[in-house]
């Protein structure tokens, strides 16, 4: 995306306010909240830290000067980007798909009108970079620890967005064939149109629900997902899970990058408050649910989940900066997994609630 000169000032301040905000601000909170973390609240230094946190994710996308506004002014180059005609099997549009409501009804991370909008991928995929979910080499990081060793020719990338998971899964695993999913269609195209040349032939995009994919029965190796099970409502998760068993082939397992909050009660206030001030309407109630129970009533076995250092030395204590509490959750299918689990109604579209 490019910006006027006062748009990229605008955004050079936000990030270095970020910078500022996560890490010696996070830093001096960290240690003023040992002695009594549930009291943090009170504390000058959290309500400075919590402010910046709502009001910088804020500025970076809402107002004049912020990435929607400045999608909008260049709307015609950038959906030039997306307009040449591409093979066949490599993007595919549903028009008549009913978006769930949890997914069309928020403005998820405050990105104002989200994902549901013909340049939300573009300012999506801006707003990530060099951010928490930005950190370079996550994705492949992820990829690589999950293909490993395995035998992996068929992989399914859940809620692909732009394709940064769907690609990483490509690099990591061979000449597997990897397709992305997402309901998205501003994602899924800019996906297709930006998949590497290289990898063309045997990557694919299709605007879909996770839950009903539309994949075929038991043709996968891998089943994964990256940023997808905290955006969806538990009955949805519930469903993802019986797609997934329905989906892998038997011993084929399914792997999600995603959050698990954290035991040390400073971190897991500021955990908490993170899914209010980036409003992150799922966050909680994702954090709640018994994933390893869930996977062993759908028919899986060796249910991890695992500590995720998006980087050499995250996991470090005491932490440098704030980050998100990424996990792997990874569960292999058994043999004895029902051929067509029961799924879960899910709710369907309602309203769009804005934040500004
Ligand atoms: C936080 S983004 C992560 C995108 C990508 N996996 C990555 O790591 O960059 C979550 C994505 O999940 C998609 N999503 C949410 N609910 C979905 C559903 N039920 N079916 C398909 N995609 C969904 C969103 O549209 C969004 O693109």
């Amino acid at each position: 995306m490019r910006y006027d000169a006062d748009g990229a000032a605008h955004q050079r301040f936000v990030a270095a306010a970020r910078s500022f905000w996560r890490g010696p601000l996070f830093r001096e909170l960290y240690r003023e909240a040992q002695s009594a973390p549930e009291a943090m609240p009170s504390l000058v230094t959290y309500q400075y830290f919590a402010w910046l946190e709502r009001h910088l994710q804020r500025m970076k996308y809402s107002g004049p000067r912020g990435l929607v506004a400045s999608a909008q002014r260049q709307r015609d180059a950038l959906l030039a980007q997306v307009a040449e005609p591409l093979p066949p099997h490599l993007l595919s549009l549903d028009p008549s798909l009913e978006a769930p409501g949890y997914w069309a009804e928020h403005d998820s991370h405050q990105q104002p009108g989200g994902l549901d909008d013909d340049l939300g991928a573009f300012v999506y995929r801006e707003a990530v970079g060099g951010g928490v979910v930005g950190t370079p080499g996550l994705h492949e990081r992820f990829a690589t620890r999950v293909v490993a060793d395995r035998r992996v020719e068929r992989v399914l990338d859940l809620g692909c967005g732009f394709g940064r998971s769907t690609v990483a899964f490509a690099h990591a695993a061979g000449n597997a064939r990897v397709e992305g999913v997402d309901l998205s269609a501003s994602c899924v195209t800019l996906a297709a149109h930006e998949a590497p040349e290289a990898m063309r032939e045997r990557l694919a995009f299709r605007q879909a629900d996770a839950v009903a994919s539309g994949a075929p029965d038991a043709a996968y190796d891998v089943v994964t997902s990256t940023m997808l099970l905290h955006e969806m409502p538990e009955p949805a998760v519930r469903a993802l899970i019986a797609e997934s068993a329905r989906v892998l082939r038997p011993g084929g397992i399914v792997a999600h990058l995603d959050f698990v909050p954290p035991s040390d009660p400073v971190l897991r206030v500021l955990f908490e408050g993170h899914a209010r001030r980036n409003n992150e309407p799922f966050l909680l109630e994702h954090s709640r649910i018994d994933l390893a129970r869930a996977y062993a009533d759908a028919g899986f076995r060796r249910v991890d989940v695992v500590p995720f250092d998006e980087e050499d030395d995250a996991l470090a204590a005491p932490p440098r900066a704030w980050r998100l509490p990424w996990h792997m959750i990874v569960a292999e299918k058994g043999t004895s997994a029902p051929d067509h689990p029961r799924r879960e109604p899910v709710p369907q579209r309602a309203a769009r609630r804005v934040v500004r």
